[in-house]
């Protein structure tokens, strides 16, 4: 049975950063101090008017791809998680396969909220071990601002916009050891945007009442995903044959700050082997996890045969959670490759270019470093 690797990762976040003091000269009643000391988050980054879900996965999807150096039309399949598509109908994923040019690819969305990333690569990984497909683009992606009311204090302040992607490969090498998903519908209510789908059509009505905004129980969601990001967690280690000792970084849902702390408790892990951005981001939706395991691989957090815990909670309610062995012997070499890129600064597309044009191709250099 062939593995899914991971093979390649990007991340896009909006250029438009938003403090917690800008939220209080929006006239929100809160305090900079308030946000970051209930929620550990300093600012997020929103979308811009005119900016839309599938411009930050298509640019994360291409960051991926080059990491992996993966031709798009190599790809056999692209699953973008995300509560925010650009349109109800045609899927996200469908945009962003014809812009990055995958004309090979299967395309599909998913929508399973903060936790929709996980079940992404689940399912993922079910394909290519089951020998259906070999390259697969896993993308979470989201823009929960558009649901959200700038006057719901306790709401509005925890997310930001952003989309992750990562290349997973048909491997001999494990690759996601283990997956464990849950759900429990009767929750439904605890976090919801009421209108907008065939329940109730989005109208004036609707518009009215507010109904196509987020609303959310925020003790209840707290207590829940404190208790599910780790029990989540602990399934998928279990399932995976290892046992807590062997993690070597717990990559969780950016949702607050206390419940990585409540659920990195629960699993027993100290603070070194937990990973967190949620300051800079918010709650990104399906994009907080791949864009965190993207930012850990830059900080070299990362290294060849880690076992990484990644583990959510969301809207549904839905939670999941994987535990992937590193596969690629990283992240010195890819430090000094970006260390390379950072120090040719705008010179980068025409180094790039050049070594392309000289016949260089960037995947005999990953072979040759990596394999
Ligand atoms: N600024 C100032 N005061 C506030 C704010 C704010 N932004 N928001 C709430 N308060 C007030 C409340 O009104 C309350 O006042 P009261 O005591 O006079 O009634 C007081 O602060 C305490 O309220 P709590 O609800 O107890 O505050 P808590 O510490 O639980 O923090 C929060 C609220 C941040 C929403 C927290 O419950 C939370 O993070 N919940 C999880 C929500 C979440 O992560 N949802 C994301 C989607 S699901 C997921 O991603 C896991």
């Amino acid at each position: 049975m062939p593995y899914a690797q991971v093979a390649g990762w990007g991340m896009a976040v909006p250029s438009r950063v938003v403090t917690n003091n800008d939220l209080v000269e929006m006239g929100l009643e809160t305090s900079e101090e308030w946000i970051e000391t209930r929620t550990g988050i300093r600012q997020r980054r929103l979308l811009a008017p005119g900016e839309a879900t599938s411009d930050l996965a298509v640019t994360a999807a291409q960051r991926a791809l080059e990491v992996a150096n993966v031709h798009p039309a190599d790809l056999d399949l692209i699953i973008v998680a995300t509560c925010t598509p650009d349109h109800p109908v045609p899927a996200t994923a469908s945009l962003v396969q014809d812009r990055i040019g995958a004309g090979r690819a299967g395309a599909t969305d998913l929508n399973a909220a903060c936790s929709g990333f996980v079940y992404a690569l689940s399912l993922a990984a079910g394909q290519i071990e089951s020998a259906r497909v070999r390259q697969v683009l896993v993308i979470g992606a989201d823009a929960v601002s558009i649901y959200l009311d700038w006057q719901d204090r306790e709401t509005c302040i925890l997310f930001g916009d952003g989309a992750g992607a990562l290349l997973l490969q048909s491997s001999e090498e494990p690759g996601i050891l283990s997956t464990s998903l849950g759900s429990d519908g009767s929750g439904a209510s605890l976090l919801m945007v009421s209108a907008g789908g065939s329940r109730f059509p989005t109208n004036g009505d609707a518009l009215r009442n507010g109904d196509n905004h987020l609303v959310m129980d925020g003790r209840q969601i707290f207590r829940l995903a404190a208790q599910m990001m780790g029990k989540a967690a602990e399934k998928a280690i279990e399932a995976s044959g290892l046992t807590t000792e062997d993690v070597n970084l717990l990559i969780p849902h950016q949702a607050n700050g206390r419940i990585i702390e409540a659920a990195a408790k629960k699993l027993g892990l100290p603070p070194e082997k937990v990973f967190a951005n949620l300051a800079e981001y918010g709650n990104t939706t399906a994009a907080s996890i791949p864009i965190a395991l993207c930012e850990a691989i830059e900080e070299g957090r990362v290294k060849p045969g880690d076992n990484i815990v990644l583990t959510s909670f969301g809207a549904g309610l839905s939670w999941g959670s994987a535990v992937i062995r590193w596969g690629l012997p990283l992240p010195v070499e890819v430090s000094s490759w970006r260390r390379w890129r950072r120090r040719l600064g705008g010179r980068w597309s025409a180094f790039r270019s050049s070594l392309r044009k000289r016949g260089r191709r960037v995947r005999s250099f990953m072979d040759r470093k990596y394999n």
